[in-house]
């Protein structure tokens, strides 16, 4: 075995995997621009107290957290939307509402490693940042969505719940409000037994245990809204609210999307509509993105400011991409020079030189390999076309084009290459 491992839950990524994730991360950015959302970056580490702020200590358990030289308390980011907060309470706050930015950018989790859960992964993700109105929400679910079109991931499933509700079911069933959060991560993990268990310690009525359980497992359209509505006293906006998102979604194009009361986001900062979209294909790890509404500058000390986003988990995409079979371009090379023989290896550099200035790619063999073996690499690096620069040729000006697909060769003028390469 070889002395060095790379941490546990990190990856590396070769040029062909880099090659493919640039591609849909251009895609992504490519939206997010279409939308009028401008790219932001942060600190790879923040204040360990900025994270700590908004879900409590126990997220200290996720983080990866310690002193630096000076003493000090500090995280690699774990998500980046309380450093997007951070950064808007001190240097953007004055700027004209609504304040549009995305991001790209590689989180932190202690967490157990598996198929989709690493400790180091990406998140591409928006926030929409003063505006608060069921249009910001709907255009933030709509980008999502976008993003999803643009890279061509159809297979999936989006969840819309609102936290408005889910207060009103535990304010019904009487639950002390300072375990509120911890039911809501229960519900977020889907851990209905550890939920049971807290509400029956807590003498909670077994009624109303069981409406709390039956409601966080309904999903569908209206019909559920109007359902679970007749269960729940109070709540009415936000139920409200929820068909009148689902109408200006249809509006927007996207029809399907479902309702479901169960949707409690794992973070603690979200105040009303919180979303999921999964990809089906993933198995256990198949939520692909998270968002919601949520209040944070108020708690960075800024003025309160409504906002709304979203994460998609990159690697997650990637993942489901993958798993679903979409097709995603390959970059090789455009042209890749053979050199046959010693002295044509001048006139192939001049050639390569005049290629890269023209703006083709282009390389050259640098192994001095013998045809066969030159051409079996330029088919390696996924090469179109093979320029074989043999001395009979040179005679004329002129060298060999092969082109790697179809095998075909042309006789072409040293003078016409790059014009010939790029058609
Ligand atoms: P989150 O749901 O914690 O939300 O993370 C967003 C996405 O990151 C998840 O939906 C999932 O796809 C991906 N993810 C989470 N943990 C892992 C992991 N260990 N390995 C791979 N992927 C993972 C947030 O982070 C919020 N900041 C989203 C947001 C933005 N809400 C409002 N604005």
């Amino acid at each position: 075995m070889a002395e060095f491992q790379r941490p546990r839950g990190t990856r590396d990524f070769t040029p062909e995997a880099m090659s493919t994730r640039r591609f849909i991360e251009a895609k992504l950015r490519k939206c997010a621009e279409r939308f009028g959302f401008g790219e932001v970056m942060t600190p790879t580490f923040e204040n360990t107290e900025l994270f700590v702020e908004r879900s409590g200590e126990t997220i200290l358990d996720d983080m990866y957290a310690f002193q630096d030289k000076g003493g000090r308390d500090i995280a690699l980011r774990p998500e980046l939307t309380a450093p997007i907060m951070r950064f808007y309470v001190n240097e953007l706050a004055s700027r004209p509402k609504p304040l549009k930015v995305f991001y790209f950018g590689n989180v932190f989790r202690y967490e157990r490693p598996q198929s989709g859960r690493y400790r180091e992964f990406f998140q591409f993700g928006a926030e929409l940042i003063g505006a608060p109105s069921i249009e910001s929400d709907v255009e933030i679910i709509a980008l999502a969505l976008s993003c999803l079109k643009d890279v061509s991931l159809e297979n999936i499933e989006v969840r819309i719940g609102h936290l408005g509700i889910l207060e009103c079911i535990l304010e019904e069933s009487q639950l002390p409000k300072n375990l509120y959060g911890i039911c809501l991560r229960y519900i977020d993990k889907q851990d209905i037994k550890t939920l049971k268990l807290l509400l029956s310690e807590n003498g909670i009525d077994p009624e109303k245990q069981d409406t709390l359980l039956s409601i966080i497992s309904m999903k569908g359209g209206r019909d559920v809204i109007s359902t679970v509505q007749t269960m729940v006293e109070g709540g009415d906006d936000a139920f409200v609210y929820l068909a009148n998102l689902l109408t200006k979604l249809t509006k927007y194009g996207f029809e399907g999307c479902t309702v479901d009361f169960g949707v409690a986001r794992g973070l603690d900062y979200y105040t009303g509509m919180v979303f999921e979209i999964d990809s089906p294909s993933l198995g256990a790890e198949k939520q692909i993105c998270g968002g919601g509404s949520y209040n944070l500058a108020e708690l960075f000390g800024g003025e309160e400011v409504n906002s709304t986003g979203f994460a998609f988990g990159f690697d997650r995409v990637m993942l489901a991409l993958e798993k679903d079979s979409v097709e995603i371009p390959t970059k090789g090379i455009r042209a890749y020079i053979i050199p046959i023989g010693q002295s044509t290896r001048p006139t192939s550099f001049e050639i390569l030189r005049t290629l890269r200035e023209n703006g083709i790619s282009a390389d050259i063999d640098l192994m001095g390999r013998k045809i066969s073996k030159a051409l079996a690499y330029a088919n390696s690096i996924k090469t179109d076309k093979v320029i074989l620069v043999g001395e009979k040729e040179l005679v004329n000006d002129s060298v060999t084009i092969r082109d790697m697909d179809s095998g075909d060769q042309q006789t072409v003028n040293i003078n016409d290459i790059a014009e010939h390469l790029k058609t």
